[in-house]
């Protein structure tokens, strides 16, 4: 692992020639120490249009990961669902970051399956877009707002991928017996809120146990032997000997996704128990969580108020 010690507000807030010079620096290294593909975990994965610059650069392939992360989210979410009680094709779900390149494609492949779908970003001529995108495929459960707490209030499930370096979900918007499944890094959800309401259960989205005793003899913030799907991508992708760009630019699709979860299978990457802020969420936890869904009031989805009509 190559260390480049900056916060996300700094990277957001330097210039780009020099996050990209930076990011181009530890890439060369990479060459010199025999990488033959390069993966940027986490906020490097904004640098330099998302790897394309840095790939031109370095002539080593690079990937951020998000294919992979896509299916682990999307793994952990359901499961968590299920963890808890909650059927999928009557849930109401909230996707925060909707029209990102995560967010997107998690919408795209959970459309048809869920009760109610609540898309939300800030850019709502991007969110309208791709409400009618999902209508035009055949899902008539679809709406759209930009109020975060509204979304959050009426959702079963709630999926975080936005780009925000700071918290943007209050806890106490969101009703008991809700999972809450954040894949931003960092997190767009309190530690300490989340941690105070054990009625709700609130998971890390991207976090894998790749195959083996893995030591990383360094610790990025989760449990020893397990990885972020940005990093555990190129492992696998570098196990298959398979040398390309993979998610860089806006290289993401259900497509790709899907040939992420053959080369998990094959090489033995799984989903990690459930983490939160990156520790095992205890089994009393989920117990507590799933008695607090029992005593909620049965409810049929209820439609949004939108910001502007569709
Ligand atoms: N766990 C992992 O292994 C892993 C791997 C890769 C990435 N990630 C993390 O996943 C997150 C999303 O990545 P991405 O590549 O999908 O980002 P992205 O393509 O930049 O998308 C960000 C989304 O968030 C929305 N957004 C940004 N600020 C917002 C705000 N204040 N309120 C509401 N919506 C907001 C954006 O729409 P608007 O601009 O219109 O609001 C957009 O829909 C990042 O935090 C990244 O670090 C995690």
């Amino acid at each position: 692992m190559i260390l480049w010690p900056m916060i996300p507000e700094q990277i957001i807030n330097m210039r780009s020639d020099f996050t990209i010079s930076k990011l181009i620096e530890a890439g060369r290294l990479a060459q010199q120490l025999g990488a033959r593909i390069i993966g940027l975990g986490a906020y490097a994965a904004w640098i330099g249009k998302r790897g394309v610059l840095l790939a031109e650069a370095v002539n080593v392939p690079v990937t951020t990961g998000t294919n992979y992360t896509i299916l682990v989210a999307i793994e952990a979410a359901l499961s968590a669902l299920n963890a808890v009680g909650i059927n999928i094709s009557e849930a109401s779900v909230s996707v925060i970051g909707a029209t990102g390149s995560i967010g997107e494609i998690c919408t795209r492949i959970l459309a048809k399956d869920v009760g109610q779908l609540i898309l939300v970003a800030r850019n709502e001529e991007k969110l309208h877009k791709l409400a009618g995108s999902l209508r035009e495929a055949g899902s008539t459960n679809v709406t759209c707002t930009n109020s975060i707490n509204n979304a959050v209030s009426k959702a079963d499930l709630i999926l975080i991928a936005t780009s925000a370096p700071t918290a943007l979900v209050s806890i106490d918007d969101i009703k008991p017996g809700s999972v809450v499944c954040d894949i931003s890094l960092p997190h767009n959800i309190l530690k300490d809120e989340a941690e105070k309401k054990t009625d709700i259960l609130v998971i890390d989205g991207g976090v894998v146990k790749p195959p083996g005793n893995v030591d990383f003899h360094f610790c990025f913030g989760l449990e020893k032997g397990l990885a972020y799907a940005c990093m555990a991508e190129t492992m696998m992708l570098a196990l298959e000997e398979l040398y390309v760009s993979y998610s860089i630019g806006g290289n993401i699709s259900i497509l790709k996704v899907a040939k992420m979860a053959q080369l998990a299978k094959k090489h033995g990457f799984k989903l990690a128990e459930f983490t939160s802020f990156g520790k095992t969420v205890p089994k009393e936890r989920i117990k507590a969580v799933a008695e607090a869904r029992l005593a909620q009031p049965t409810h049929s989805p209820c439609p949004l108020t939108l910001s502007r009509p569709s």
